[in-house]
């Protein structure tokens, strides 16, 4: 079993339906109110858990009912919370979400204890590098944080993959240490300077010495690009009902395919096809696929 260090955040989703995301000033009368376990350190812990990685995480929640929820879940998955921490000065990260008729998304996240980690807690957290594959990370959490477990993890010998949502300018110094960047399209415009074309903007984060770039694109599958060479593999065609944690569930089969020693371009395959289980399903945490499903949905529409 392959062993999988994630750090990252820990959120309560809180979800409404509606018929389309509000304009700036307007109300919209939306349907029924759900809560799932969510955050995209969480929701990419939960994965890879259940395609069969032994996984770690870093991170906070607070010292509130939404806190021990949501440590309760991701245990029940499996994942070690050693190094999560309860942080009794601050509340759990919330993610405030909105879905239209399509199943597209639009979140707002309110922190909390998920931007309190710090440098300590990841070197406190050492023991969990303890014969680690690889780490897997976002940007929920403190930049400083990230940094440090970079750091430890390199000089342990594990991959590093930065999964850099939501959004924001990265010093070049880390993009060219971690060893995979997987950022969605928006992402990717925002590190290639505002470039808007996409393998303009791939060859532009190129240049600026990205090792590894893997685009996920949505419906259109996703763009795998290194040194040597570059392709876009397709998107499995599926009924969408919520898009929420898509990018989480491809992060995650993305490195437990990689941690398994699997090619490049097929850990990609696993990445689009978790997304696509992800998006048939309601829910963060709960849409993350099995190890059994995915690789039934792989031999479904693959052979
Ligand atoms: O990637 C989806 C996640 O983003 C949600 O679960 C929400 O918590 C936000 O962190």
């Amino acid at each position: 079993m392959k062993k999988i260090v994630v750090l990252g955040s820990l959120n309560m989703d809180l979800v409404v339906r509606a018929p389309r995301h509000p304009q700036p000033g307007e109300t919209v009368i939306g349907g029924e109110f759900q809560t799932f376990p969510g955050g995209k350190g969480a929701n990419q812990a939960v994965a890879a858990a259940r395609l069969g990685a032994e996984v770690w995480m870093i991170g906070r929640v607070g010292g509130d009912a939404f806190g021990e929820a949501l440590l309760q879940t991701v245990r029940r998955d499996g994942v070690n919370t050693t190094f999560v921490r309860c942080d009794d000065q601050a509340a759990t990260g919330v993610a405030l979400i909105t879905l239209d008729t399509t199943g597209q998304n639009a979140i707002v996240v309110a922190p909390g204890a998920n931007m309190r980690l710090t440098v300590q807690d990841v070197q406190e957290a050492e023991a969990a590098f303890e014969g680690a594959d690889l780490l897997l990370m976002q940007l929920e959490s403190p930049l400083e944080a990230v940094e440090a477990a970079l750091q430890i993890a390199h000089r342990r010998g594990a991959k590093v993959v930065l999964n850099p949502a939501p959004a924001r300018p990265l010093p070049n110094a880390l993009l060219t240490q971690v060893d995979y960047l997987v950022p969605n399209q928006s992402e990717l415009r925002l590190l290639a300077d505002g470039e808007v074309e996409i393998e303009a903007a791939a060859a532009r984060l190129m240049a600026k010495g990205v090792r590894n770039l893997i685009v996920t694109l949505g419906e259109e599958g996703a763009l795998l690009k290194t040194a040597d060479f570059q392709e876009k593999l397709p998107a499995f065609p599926v009924p969408v009902v919520d898009t929420v944690a898509a990018g989480d569930a491809f992060a995650a089969a993305f490195c437990v395919a990689l941690a398994e020693g699997k090619p490049l371009r097929e850990a990609v395959v696993w990445g689009n096809a978790a997304g696509a289980i992800a998006v048939t399903r309601p829910g963060a945490q709960p849409s993350m696929p099995t190890r059994e499903e995915l690789e039934h949905f792989l031999k479904e529409r693959q052979g």
